[in-house]
Parts: C-alpha cells; structure tokens; sequence
C-alpha cells in the first residue's frame, strides 16, 4: 500500500509519496506566494494551499498504482487563522505564524488578563503569532469578518477539511492557539469566552494519529483515488517533523531549521518551562513536548542572499567564507527580521548587523547571518536546559541544514552531536508515518518512529571551534538587553 505526506509550509507545500517500508517513492514541492501587506504582517490565500494540494497530488500519483492508496497525513505550519463562514468560504486571507500586528491584544492577554491566569487555563502566555489574539484583532479591527465566523481552523485542518468535508483539529496544533487546555486535551471554555468565541465555532479534537474521515466522493474523483483512502488529524509542523525524525518519547530533542528555528523535546509527561519562555504543547505520539520558536532562520539567509546579494546559488555564496576564520567573525548578526518569540517574545525586535568596518566583506556579513541563526537557537536550547531538559545531543532537519558549513557551525555553537536523519523531509514524512499508523501498518507512532527513521550521519562538534562559539555567544547574549529600548522606540515612531 501507499501513504501521502503532506507538509502544508509557509514557502510551499510538500507532498511525498511513501511505501509500506518507508520508502520515499516521489516527492513534488509546489511554490506559492506570501503576503506581507504591512511590515510585520504575514498572510497566505488557503486556496493557495489547496492548488498547491490537489496539482501536486495529481503529479505525486501520476503513474503510480492509485488503487493502492491507503492513507493522508497532513503536517502544517501552526498558528495561522483560517476563518470560515457557514457556507464554509473562506472569510479573508489566513493571518500567519509570523505575523506580528498583534502586540496590543498580547498585551491585552499577558498583562491585563494576565499571564498566571492564561498560563494556567492554556499551559502558554500570548506570543503574537498565536491564534488567539489573531481573533481579538479581528474582533476590533475587522468586526464583520468577525461576526461571520461559523468555523476557526488552523492551515494543514483547512486541507483535512477540504479531503473530508470534516472539521478536525489534532492536538498538537490545536496547543499553538492557545485555546486549548493542553494538559487534559480539551477546549478552555474561559479561553473561548476571553476571544468571544464558542466551542461550536471550534473543530472537533483528534490524536494526530486518528483517522478523522475518507475522502469526499467529488475529491476522490478529482484525484482518481478510492473513496476509501483514510485521512488522520495530521499534526503541527513541528510535532509532525519530530514524528518524521524519529523524536518521540521522553527526552529526544530535533532541531528545525526551515523559514522558523524550532528546538522541540518530546516528553512523556506534561510539564512547563518556568516563566513560559518556551511552548508546552501535546506531541503527535499522544505524549507532550516543550517548543522554543525563532520566527526567521533559513529566511535569514533567504532574505540576505535574495534581497541584498542578489544571489541565488547561497551554497556559491557560502563557498566564500573563509573556514580558517570561523570563530572569529567581527561581525554579529541578530537575525529578528520578523521580531522574535522564544525566548525573548518581543514584536519590536529586528534584524541588525554590528561590528561592520571599512575591511568587512560580504562573506564575513554572510558567515555572521548564519552564526546568528545558530546563536538564536542556542538561546532556546539554553531555556529549554533552565527547563530541567538535558540536551546531550539533537536531531536536525530542514532546508537550512543542507548547508554543510551551516550544520558545521551549529554543532560548534550548541556544542552537542548534531544526527542527520536518513529522511529529512521531516513534516510531510512524519505525516505519511501518522497514516501508517492511522491505518494500522503500525500499532502506534513510536513503533512506527523505531521502525522507520534511522541516523545517516552525525556531526560531531570541534572542540577548539566550541570553545571559539563560547566566547562569541557571550558577547552575543549582551546585545538583544542592550538594544530592548531601541527597539521600542522604533514601534513608536
Ligand atoms: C511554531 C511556529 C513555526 C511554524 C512554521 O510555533 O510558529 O515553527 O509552525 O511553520
């Protein structure tokens, strides 16, 4: 039998179809625009989503037995506000995960309602990207696109929908709305009465590993598949990438280096990272995990090679720093182009370079936006070691870990073994495994992990390079505090 993963990202869709044993058969990217029409606002058309799903299935099965198709799992990027109104249109673009015009319903939430009373219905404070200040917004800034709201869902539930004609959510996404009671699995009625919204207007709650429906005769037709293919509730990006990884279980942590810099330890208990500085969510292997999110990582380097080199090979760009000086950069790089959320939760914060001089070159600016990203995700790894977390090694995937002077500098700044998965489509793979075990090739997602996703390389750090990263994390470390106001004052302007 055959599985389709789905990985519903914020540059593209990935669909990958894999085999009974794991076998990666075909996989088909399809591109699609991201709209930013206010600096610090992030909006994706979902119909964007469901082209890009319904063309690259068509192009994933083509020639290909589709008779033999047992099952979808959908992973998604989190956060995103989709709206629908009771004829199930969509009601306006999707608000993103890196959208940041939220900062007064944040505040709204974490200093007037307050952040004990919000930790203590949903586990998490407000970040700006989460759902549920996304609907305070449109509830003072758009009230009759809020007052036609017959049903909230997140981006990868909208194409679940759209397969199934079924509202469901799974867990593990559902934690990032923050409305969610995330250590008894259910809907916060406070929360819902906080963003006046009901539980009817709220999807129906899955295990990501549940099968939430079949496809819908029209759907089935469109895509020449049986009617029977079973789809399960799929899980956030995030949750479905460490399914993908193989981290699942008490103590494993992946390290995710897409448009976001995600440092995800799974766990088998519920528990919360003190002061909230990193995410507690529910796992896609029915278990938790702790999350910390940088809002831009491979974009970084995205950004400044597109937008400001003009390059489109970044591995040529790359080619140009020099290796003998890594450690040794006089150049910093703070990579909050999209202000930032864990640890630092701060809408104001943006990208900066410092420490440029009249000898500076690009490949010195290149080589800082890289060590940058890597910095960030120390200063999560670091939240999550205060969380009681031991982080003796990670594994990590993404597009920016193809890099291979790229992973060279992680493991150097993090200073841990460093495992590259065999597969490292991480969410679209771990959706496909989450169907597996949804139709019953597996009894559940950690055999699954155990039988499928193997460690084809592990990077392990130089000393001498590690103790370089450790003197420049420190003088890293000072310049987000010192530069806290600026930033503010630069909202205000
Ligand atoms: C996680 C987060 C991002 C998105 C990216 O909290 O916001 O990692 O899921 O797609």
């Amino acid at each position: 039998m055959y599985y389709i993963g789905i990985d519903v990202g914020t540059s593209a869709t990935k669909l990958l179809l894999v085999d009974e044993d794991g076998k990666i058969l075909r996989q088909v990217t399809r591109e699609y625009p991201l709209y930013m029409p206010l600096p610090g606002w992030s909006e994706q058309d979902p119909m964007d989503w469901w082209s890009a799903c319904l063309i690259g299935t068509e192009e994933l099965m083509r020639g290909f037995d589709r008779s033999q198709v047992a099952g979808i799992g959908c992973g998604g990027q989190m956060h995103g506000l989709v709206v629908l109104d009771s004829d199930d249109n969509i009601i306006r673009n999707c608000i993103l995960w890196n959208d940041g015009r939220t900062a007064d319903e944040v505040d709204y939430l974490n200093e007037t309602i307050g952040r004990e009373k919000i930790s203590g219905l949903t586990a998490n404070i407000a970040f700006a990207g989460f759902t549920a200040p996304k609907l305070l917004w449109m509830k003072k800034n758009e009230p009759e696109n809020f007052a036609r709201i017959s049903k909230i869902m997140l981006p990868k539930d909208y194409i679940n929908y759209k397969l199934t004609g079924v509202h469901s959510c799974d867990y593990s996404d559902a934690s990032g709305m923050l409305l969610l009671d995330v250590k008894n699995k259910k809907w916060s009625k406070e929360m819902l009465d906080i963003c006046s919204v009901t539980e009817e207007q709220m999807p129906k709650l899955f295990e990501s590993y549940e099968v939430i429906g079949t496809l819908r005769p029209e759907i089935a037709t469109a895509l020449n598949l049986p009617q029977s293919v079973k789809v399960v509730a799929g899980a956030g990006d995030n949750a479905a990438s460490a399914v993908g990884t193989g981290t699942v279980g008490p103590g494993n942590c992946n390290i995710s280096i897409g448009t976001s810099g995600t440092v995800f330890v799974s766990s088998d208990k519920f528990h919360y990272a003190e002061g909230n500085a990193l995410h507690s969510f529910a796992h896609a292997d029915g278990g938790y995990h702790l999350m910390g999110c940088m809002l831009s990582a491979a974009s970084c380097n995205k950004w400044f090679c597109d937008e400001i080199l003009h390059e489109t090979d970044y591995d040529a760009v790359q080619r140009e720093i020099d290796t003998s000086a890594l450690g040794e950069n006089p150049v910093f790089f703070l990579p909050y182009l999209m202000g930032e959320r864990s640890p630092i939760n701060d809408t104001d914060a943006r990208g900066v370079f410092l420490g440029m001089s009249m000898n500076t070159t690009r490949a010195e600016m290149v080589q800082a936006v890289l060590e940058g990203v890597a910095f960030a995700i120390k200063d999560n790894l670091e939240a999550a070691k205060i969380a009681g977390e031991k982080i003796e090694r990670s594994k990590i995937c993404g597009g920016g870990t193809r890099s291979k002077i790229w992973r060279t500098i992680f493991s150097a700044v993090l200073n841990i073994p460093l495992d590259i998965p065999v597969t490292e489509e991480g969410p679209s793979y771990g959706g496909a495994m989450l169907a597996m075990v949804g139709t019953g090739l597996f009894p559940d997602v950690r055999t699954c992990a155990s039988a499928l996703t193997r460690v084809k390389e592990t990077i392990l750090p130089d000393p001498a390079l590690a103790e370089k990263y450790a003197e420049r994390y420190k003088e890293y470390k000072t310049l987000y505090p010192s530069l806290r106001d600026v930033f503010r004052r630069m909202r205000r302007q």
